[in-house]
């Protein structure tokens, strides 16, 4: 099967950032104490997991949640970010594998993290994204997703290194929760909060739980 060639211009575009990426978001979090709530939130709906962290890029919070007390493995497009994530974290679990083909067994997960890793997808496709998450999780089981608030597309053309050029989309947080429902994930919390330093639009943030 030819994989979607938005799958590609993502994953040449974090191969291509992946040396810097870890720098780059190190301190993001310390300013967000929202975003530090929904992530606690989740800690503590998903008990000791497992929990797959999709998109995990760097594996930033596959760690956190591990340090958390929660058993979580990170997945992730980009092969030049999974390398990263390993160097990084020598103890912890990285696989290479997209949203919609991790091979997860049926029912095996108690969450998913998907944190600003939607964006590149194209709306249109999200339904299969949301009923990939459905089938890996059990009964019970809970998402949380991060995403910008929108309705637009974003060519993203980088000058420097390979000029790669990608998209992100933002997305409405209704038409998010409305997928997710009819793939069987009843959302529980929503949150949309102002921009923050260096960021352009609203942040919104989506837990939901397996029917
Ligand atoms: C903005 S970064 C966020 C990384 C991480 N979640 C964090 O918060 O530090 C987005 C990551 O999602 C990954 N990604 C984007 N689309 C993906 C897809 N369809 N399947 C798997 N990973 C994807 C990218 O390779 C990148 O590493």
């Amino acid at each position: 099967m030819t994989e979607p060639s938005h799958l590609a211009a993502t994953r040449a575009a974090y191969d291509d950032m992946a040396d810097r990426y870890a720098e780059f978001i190190k301190t993001d979090l310390v300013d967000k104490p929202l975003d530090r709530g929904m992530l606690a939130a989740f800690v503590e709906l998903v008990g000791t997991g497992p929990v797959a962290d999709l998109g995990c890029g760097t594996g930033r919070l596959t760690a956190y949640l591990n340090s958390e007390g929660v058993s979580a493995f990170g997945v992730d497009l980009s092969p030049g970010m999974v390398a990263e994530a390993r160097r990084l974290y020598p103890g912890l679990r990285f696989d290479v594998g997209s949203l919609t083909g991790s091979k997860l067994e049926d029912g095996s997960l108690d969450g998913v993290l998907a944190w600003y890793s939607i964006i590149y997808t194209p709306p249109e496709l999200l339904a299969d994204v949301f009923a990939e998450f459905h089938r890996v999780l059990a009964p019970g089981g809970h998402v949380a997703l991060a995403f910008k608030a929108g309705d637009e597309r974003r060519r993203i053309r980088r000058p420097d290194r390979r000029k790669v050029t990608f998209d992100e989309y933002l997305l409405e947080p209704g038409h998010v929760a409305e997928l997710m429902a009819d793939a069987g994930l009843r959302v529980t919390a929503r949150l949309v909060r102002e921009p923050g330093a260096g960021e352009e639009e609203p942040q919104a943030y989506l837990l939901a739980e397996k029917r």
